[in-house]
C-alpha cells in the first residue's frame, strides 16, 4: 500500500533538502548493482533522519543495517564535529560498496562499519548513544530495541523503520504474515513501554522515535 499519493511524495520530495550528487549516485548504483535495492532510504527518509540529527546533535550514533551505507552517510553528514557513527551488517558482500563511498564523501573518521550479526556485536560495543537507527531484519526488531534501551543514554532516541510495513499493520480481515505480526507487536510493545515517550511518524515506511526516559 503506497501511504501517500505520488504527486504528494513528489511535492515533498521538491520541498526537502536534495540528497547529494554523491548520496544520489550511491543510490543509482544501489539499484543497478545490489539485490533488493528497495531496502535503501529513499531521498525524503535520508534527509528527515539528518535534521533529526542536527536536532538531536548526538555525539554517538549507531546504525543496526548498513546496507549500502545510504542513511549512513545522510546521517553522518549531520553530526556535530567529534561524533561517531558505528554502522552494522552482517552482509560482508557490500563492505567494498560502502568503504568506497564513505571515503569519496570523506567520512572515514566519523562511520566506523562493523560487519556481522548485530545481535552479537552490540553487546560487545563499550559506547553509549544518544540515537539508534534500527533498520535490520524485522524479526529480530524486539531484540534490536532492547539491546539498543540498554545503550542508550537517558533522553536518547531510537528510531525504528518500516514499522507501518507497507500498510499491512492496519490490514484487518486479511490473514497476518509473520512479519507484519513481529511489527504489530513490536509497535504495541512501545506504546505500552513505561520507559520511553513514543510517537510514530508516516513518514515513507513509517518510523517510530522513542526517547528513553
Ligand atoms: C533495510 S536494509 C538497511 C538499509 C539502510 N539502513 C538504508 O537506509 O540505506 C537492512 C540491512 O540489515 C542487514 N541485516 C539483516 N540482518 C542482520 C543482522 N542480524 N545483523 C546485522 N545486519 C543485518 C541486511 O544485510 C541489510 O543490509
Amino acid at each position: 500500500m503506497q501511504l501517500l499519493s505520488v504527486a504528494i511524495e513528489n511535492y515533498v520530495q521538491e520541498h526537502s533538502t536534495l540528497e547529494t550528487p554523491l548520496l544520489n549516485e550511491l543510490r543509482r548504483e544501489t539499484y543497478l548493482k545490489v539485490l533488493m535495492p528497495h531496502m535503501v532510504s529513499g531521498p525524503v527518509q535520508g534527509s528527515v533522519l539528518a535534521m533529526l540529527v542536527r536536532m538531536i546533535r548526538p555525539q554517538r550514533i549507531l546504525e543496526i543495517g548498513t546496507f549500502t551505507g545510504y542513511s549512513a552517510i545522510w546521517m553522518a553528514s549531520a553530526m556535530p564535529s567529534g561524533g561517531k557513527l558505528i554502522t552494522l551488517d552482517i552482509n560482508e558482500e557490500l563492505s567494498e560498496m560502502v568503504q568506497k563511498y564513505i571515503h569519496r564523501s570523506e567520512l572515514q573518521d566519523v562511520i566506523e562499519p562493523k560487519i556481522g550479526n548485530a545481535l552479537e556485536i552490540i553487546p560487545t560495543l563499550e559506547e553509549t548513544f544518544e540515537l539508534v537507527f534500527i533498520d535490520a531484519d524485522k524479526a529480530n526488531y524486539p531484540h534490536y530495541y532492547e539491546l539498543a534501551l540498554g545503550k542508550l543514554r537517558s533522553g536518547g532516541f531510537i528510531i525504528a523503520d518500516n514499522v507501518l510495513w507497507h500498510g499491512k499493520v492496519v490490514d484487518s480481515g486479511k490473514k497476518v504474515d509473520a512479519k507484519t505480526q513481529v511489527l504489530k507487536d513490536f509497535n504495541a510493545f512501545i506504546q505500552q513501554d513505561s520507559r520511553v515517550e513514543n510517537v510514530l511518524l508516516p513518514i515513507r515506511d513509517g518510523l517510530m522515535v522513542a526517547q528513553k526516559k
